[in-house]
């Protein structure tokens, strides 16, 4: 491979959409942000420079980032941000892994604008295993408010209420036709007759899940986040924030000047309020030739497609069970076929005190929180893997999170009196290469509610999932350890379970949460430290010298 090198300048620009302006934070002054082209085994390095009055980072969502922990990018876990003024340099390489990811910020509610696509070819002259598209075309998925988001955020926090919800849903920046002053803001795809279009689908999204349609139009969904899938054909695909699909988008023969919406809006499970409103692209026919008859006239009303209701949770779990891996000779699923470590982990919303002397706007006047296993995650000052790496992780992080599970214990029965949480920084210890089964079960303690976790530095297996309480007796006998789905972020289902498997071969902590921005903000989030191996290459390398300014800690 090549090494790509990529500057980011990190800026502040005037944007204006739903006829209001304001100053966001981009990079290059462009939003959305500049694609990241490698082709598998390809290095990157991508010179970040801030410019903006924030601290700031950059996460490369879903890169495995093997052995090059420092560049994963996720405030306080694997670096401590860049502050106003000075730079930071990621570098890493792209190792078996094709498709679409994204990058984004790792620090507040900074993703909102900063965030763009990666995207990942084939190695020179290794075809597609599908149908070469004609064009390929990125298609990020945003929210968008009117106020500021770090405003919103913070004032969230401060009252222990939810923040507000977005005005608007976008398709590469832009709110389509369906809302106020956003005609000329619509995003439109130019299509050939009976070309082939891949589209690179990216659901960078803060809080919310959503459906995706093309009006009288069925794709074929060929990868998800970064690994081929069994290709199948859907009308409408499901996408959590932080997850990616390239989907085959076949153009009929002849639809020439017809226009199609591409719509999407949530699917939203919780009891709290969501921005229900459908951001709309356009999908339009070029005129293939003069010559070729005029099937539909100019100007035709737009077709436009039906999505599913937005709370409907089993047209969620059917879609998710379609997805399986390629699992051939050339491309295996390496699921792990035997575990050394079983782990259930609840996820869910609760409650925190009010602080003395304030009032908050969260249930029965508390704090909204969010954990894992009960504990809300409480970020550090100091860098857990530098505090690792240099021997000092007392007072930074402690290595007991608990695993153990209440069981047992009805997770999605009636909500417990107790809403209280536990605050820590709590990390589980895995020696390298332990073999990992964990269960991630949804709780009731303030409402079912649907949850994309990521984690990462790795791809996961998702073995099986199911409704209601996990049954270690019984759900087991019927994982999928054969063809299942591999990715980095998978929807734990409302009132519901999934158990995924990976193997910790990639030393470093690494990051798992929820990738809703509201819950993370809450806590729902934990680490792994996965220790170094004994041989050279299963060992973590010291931070980058490029780096030296944001490594105040000195090796003991
Ligand atoms: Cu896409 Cu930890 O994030």
């Amino acid at each position: 491979g090549i090494t790509r090198h990529y500057q980011f300048d990190v800026e502040m620009a005037n944007v204006t959409r739903l006829c209001s302006t304001k100053s966001i934070v981009t990079v290059n002054g462009q939003f959305p942000g500049p694609r990241i082209v490698a082709r598998e085994g390809d290095r990157v390095a991508v010179r970040v420079i801030n410019h903006v009055p924030y601290n700031v980072t950059i996460h490369w969502h879903g890169v495995r980032q093997l052995r090059s922990g420092w560049a994963d990018g996720p405030a306080y876990v694997t670096q401590c941000p860049i502050p106003t003024g000075r730079s930071y340099v990621y570098n890493f390489t792209i190792v078996g892994q094709r498709g679409t990811l994204f990058w984004h910020a790792h620090i507040s509610w900074l993703r909102a604008t900063l965030y763009g696509p990666i995207i990942i070819l084939p190695q020179l002259g290794v075809p597609y295993p599908f149908t070469k598209p004609y064009r390929e075309v990125p298609v990020i998925f945003g929210e968008w408010w009117k106020a500021d988001t770090e405003a919103i955020i913070h004032q969230a926090l401060q009252t222990g209420g939810g923040p507000n919800v977005s005005d608007a849903y976008t398709i590469n920046g832009l709110p389509g036709p369906l809302y106020n002053c956003s005609a000329k803001d619509t995003f439109k795809l130019k299509v050939k007759p009976g070309k082939t279009y891949l589209l690179r689908l990216i659901n960078a999204a803060l809080n919310d899940e959503l459906f995706f349609s093309i009006a009288n139009h069925t794709v074929t969904v060929v990868d998800v986040d970064g690994v081929y899938v069994k290709p199948f054909d859907a009308e409408t695909l499901l996408i959590t924030p932080g997850q990616t699909t390239n989907v085959l988008l076949h153009a009929k023969p002849y639809y020439p000047n017809a226009m199609f919406f591409m719509t999407a809006r949530p699917y939203a499970t919780g009891s709290g309020t969501f921005d229900n409103s459908t951001v709309a692209a356009v999908l339009e026919y070029q005129n293939p030739s003069r010559s070729s008859p005029a099937v539909f006239a100019k100007n035709l009303p737009l077709h436009k497609p039906t999505l599913p209701a937005f709370n409907d949770t089993s047209f969620a779990a059917n879609f998710t069970g379609r997805l399986r891996s390629l699992a051939t000779a050339r491309f295996p699923a390496n699921v792990p076929q035997t575990v050394d470590r079983r782990f259930l982990f609840t996820v869910g919303l609760g409650t925190s005190p009010c602080p003395k002397n304030q009032t908050c706007q969260g249930p029965n006047g508390t704090k909204f929180s969010a954990t894992v296993n009960n504990i809300s995650f409480a970020s550090p000052t100091t860098a857990l893997l530098q505090a690792h790496f240099f021997g000092q992780s007392r007072n930074v992080y402690s290595p007991d999170f608990p695993v153990v599970p209440l069981m047992p214990f009805n997770y999605t029965g009636t909500p417990p009196n107790n809403t209280l949480v536990s605050n820590g920084t709590k990390l589980v210890v895995l020696p390298f290469n332990t073999s990992v089964e964990l269960v991630m079960q949804d709780t009731s303690i303030l409402g079912t509610e649907s949850h994309p976790l990521h984690l990462h530095g790795y791809n996961f297996f998702v073995v099986g999932q199911g409704f209601g309480n996990y049954d270690p007796a019984k759900d087991p006998a019927k994982f999928n350890l054969v063809d299942p789905a591999e990715r980095n972020t998978v929807g734990v289902p409302a009132g519901g379970w999934v158990a995924i498997r990976f193997s910790a071969d990639n030393p470093g902590v690494w990051f798992m949460h929820c990738h809703f921005d509201a819950h993370m903000s809450w806590g729902l989030k934990m680490a792994w430290l996965v220790l170094d191996g004994e041989l050279p290459n299963q060992k973590l390398p010291p931070p980058p010298l490029a780096n030296p300014s944001l490594l105040p800690l000195v090796r003991k």
